[in-house]
């Protein structure tokens, strides 16, 4: 029996430890305490994790909170749950589905429509490693939803943004950008075998660049953009991930894990900082890791492969053939004149109906 004591008590005491140094290791609260009565920030994906938490937290702040999600139950509830605990009327819940081009222009027509004024726009949704399949418009999912959606979107509300300024945009990348590489041959899988552990970092390096080409493009305009790792927190996001799907990780390894990562109320504290806070004002086109500003990867810093990317996204989204003001769906013979021009253009000839990814 003696013999287990010091393994034991050893493995006690540094478990305890990182349990308590978890908050301070992980990046601690943000430090501003500015308030945003009067602004209106809209949040993607807001209905869950650090969306929903970064929602709160903003409502909390005074902010007029537009919560943008897929599943209208699971916002509307979290909207109902954030009014209810911040005391705060103005949450709403709105419509928006980043795997559809045709969900996303509603989306940004109504805010368009309803809304005087935006001051923040964070692009917060994201699916990480989902099985194989295509956006409402043929697009990767990953691509699709973490990138090529919130594009299109940042894109759509630029003019509420500058009209606003000085406003912020806040994109939510990972530090997985760091293994990721823009196959601009084949940037939607349609050539190669399909790996979705790179297709989440693709899209993540994707998230970086678009980053770092809207600040060049934003320049002088009063709207600041950058990117943000916000540290590992335990949120659904591994949902298609082993963790999550097998038994044993799920009852046995997945407690402990999520007692030495971040919740979701300390994960949102990034997006918050860079969203509120005084000093990030008039900085612009950088990534942060939680809070603090680190280089990206040496590929988030190829202005070539953010130029680029940038003309393939309007180009594959329809933004270039419309301006970008239409609210309409793009052409599919848009996307067909364009991959002809460029193979990183192409998407699938017969695109697969759009993948619900919640719940497989
Ligand atoms: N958690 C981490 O450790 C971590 C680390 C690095 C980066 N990030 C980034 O942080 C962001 C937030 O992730 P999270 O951890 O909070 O994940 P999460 O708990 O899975 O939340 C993701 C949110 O995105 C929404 N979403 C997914 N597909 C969508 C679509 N097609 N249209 C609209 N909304 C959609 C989800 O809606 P449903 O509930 O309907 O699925 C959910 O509200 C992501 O961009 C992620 O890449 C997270």
């Amino acid at each position: 029996m003696s013999k287990y004591i010091l393994p034991v008590s050893v493995f006690g005491t540094v478990f305890g430890c990182a349990v308590l140094l978890k908050n301070h290791v992980t990046g601690g609260r943000c430090p501003s305490k500015a308030t945003i009565n009067g602004k209106t920030v809209v949040i993607t994906g807001a209905n869950t994790g650090i969306g929903k938490e970064t929602a709160k937290e903003l409502a909390k702040r005074g902010g007029r909170v537009i919560m943008g999600c897929r599943d209208m139950e699971k916002c509307e509830a979290a909207a109902k749950e954030i009014r209810g605990k911040t005391l705060n009327p103005h949450v709403y819940a709105r419509h928006l589905d980043l795997a559809s081009v045709k969900s996303v222009r509603e989306f940004a027509g109504r805010i368009k429509r309803e809304e005087q004024r935006v001051d923040v726009l964070i692009n917060n949704a994201g699916v990480m490693r989902c099985p194989e399949g295509k956006t409402e418009d043929g697009f990767d999912m990953q691509l699709g939803v973490n990138h090529l959606g919130h594009f299109l979107l940042t894109n759509l509300l630029l003019d509420e943004l500058k009209k606003s300024a000085p406003s912020r945009v806040i994109n939510l990348a990972s530090l997985a950008h760091i293994v990721g590489k823009i196959d601009f041959e084949d940037l939607n899988w349609e050539k190669k075998k399909f790996d979705t552990k790179q297709a989440y970092c693709q899209s993540k390096l994707a998230n970086v660049l678009f980053t770092r080409e809207l600040a060049k493009r934003l320049q002088g305009s009063g709207v600041t953009v950058n990117a943000v790792h916000p540290g590992v927190v335990a949120t659904e996001l591994g949902r298609h991930t082993g963790m999550h799907q097998s038994q044993f990780s799920s009852s046995v390894l997945s407690p402990f894990f999520s007692l030495l990562v971040k919740n979701s109320e300390l994960g949102a504290q990034p997006s918050v900082y860079l969203a509120v806070s005084e000093e990030m004002e008039a900085v612009t086109g950088r990534y942060y890791d939680v809070m603090t500003e680190k280089e990206p990867a040496p590929q988030a810093l190829d202005e070539e492969a953010a130029r680029r990317l940038w003309e393939v996204s309007s180009r594959l989204v329809g933004l270039e053939e419309e301006g970008q003001s239409s609210t309409s769906n793009p052409p599919a013979e848009a996307q067909n004149k364009a991959a002809q021009r460029d193979p990183a253009l192409t998407v699938g000839q017969n695109p697969q109906p759009a993948v619900r990814t919640e719940g497989l």
